[in-house]
């Protein structure tokens, strides 16, 4: 473990103030955006200016804008042709303002990752940071009736498009499994010594809790990656020593519909960070697992009442 700070200040400003003016029009729409605070941190805590960052499942390429913005080159995979047009807008936008830096986008599965990225990189990225899709109540934006003409309260921008591969479709078992290729290839393109940071965090179905960090923890380890930190990212801001919510709508819903009924839940005002490296010299204990059978990545079912639904940013 490091002495990095484990908490991290990521939510000084609110999400679409981190955003103004940095991304095209089009980006609002994409159901599960980083906050760009927590892509520029991690950026900052582990590249040098001149290393190359990766996002795997870039969407909107937030972890690719915030790279160029600090003078890094940036590449980003993505599997919806959408989201991959708004991220290489994005891409060619910041690079036009800032004069520095590159940028690429590739469409595709980010599961084959190492068949489409150039054999000159392998081996030469400095950071992946990236974030799994999960979780459709954490997702999408809120209108009121004088917005959109409908009566009451409308949820936007909270599906991608229907495409089964899609991983953001596919059962947590299944999810899991993906980002755990995903890792593997990742793992292969990342230089030795090199960082791969994930955000993510516990969601509810039912009333029970599915906790994705821990099986995101043994979906890295499976890849051959070692856990270095673990941290937590506000979606909080901080004002004279207090913390600030900035809670959605349906995050604000679902804390007092539980709490009518009895359930003491709580507010979500953070993303888990879980921190790994590929290790300099490959060990037994870190190389990926080669087996058929996949250790026990399903995250834990459990009826732990302390956390309400989170809404991504
Ligand atoms: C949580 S979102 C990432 C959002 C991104 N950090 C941003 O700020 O825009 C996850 C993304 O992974 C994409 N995705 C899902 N399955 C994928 C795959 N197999 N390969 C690459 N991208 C994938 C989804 O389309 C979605 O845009």
């Amino acid at each position: 473990m490091s002495d990095r700070e484990s908490v991290w200040n990521t939510a000084p400003t609110s999400a679409p103030a981190q955003r103004a003016d940095r991304y095209v029009s089009g980006s609002n729409a994409h159901p599960a955006k980083m906050l760009p605070a927590i892509a520029a941190h991690a950026i900052r805590t582990y590249t040098k200016p001149g290393e190359l960052v990766l996002d795997p499942m870039c969407g909107i390429g937030t972890t690719l804008v915030e790279a160029i913005r600090l003078h890094r080159h940036a590449l980003g995979v993505e599997y919806e042709s959408r989201w991959t047009r708004i991220a290489r807008a994005n891409v060619a936008q910041t690079i036009r303002h800032v004069e520095q830096g590159s940028g690429r986008v590739v469409c595709g599965d980010a599961r084959q990752l190492t068949q489409f990225i150039n054999a000159d990189l392998h081996g030469k990225v400095a950071l992946v940071v990236t974030s799994p899709p999960y979780g459709r109540s954490a997702h999408g934006r809120v209108h009121c009736t004088s917005e959109t003409g409908e009566r009451g309260v409308v949820k936007t921008d909270y599906r991608y498009g229907r495409d089964p591969h899609n991983l953001a479709h596919v059962s947590t078992d299944q999810l899991l499994d993906g980002f755990s290729k995903i890792l593997t290839q990742c793992r292969a393109v990342l230089r030795p010594g090199g960082t791969v940071v994930v955000t993510t965090r516990p969601w509810r179905t039912h009333g029970e809790l599915i906790d994705l960090p821990s099986g995101v923890l043994a979906t890295g380890q499976a890849a051959g990656l070692v856990p270095a930190e673990r941290c937590v990212a506000l979606l909080a801001g901080i004002r004279d020593g207090r913390l600030i919510d900035r809670p959605s709508f349906f995050q604000l819903k679902n804390v007092r519909d539980a709490r009518r009924q009895g359930i003491p839940l709580h507010l979500v005002q953070h993303e888990d960070v879980l921190v790994f490296t590929r290790p300099e010299k490959p060990s037994a204990a870190s190389r990926p697992l080669c087996t058929n059978r996949q250790p026990s990545l399903r995250p834990e079912r459990c009826n732990y009442r302390e956390t309400g639904h989170g809404t991504r940013q």
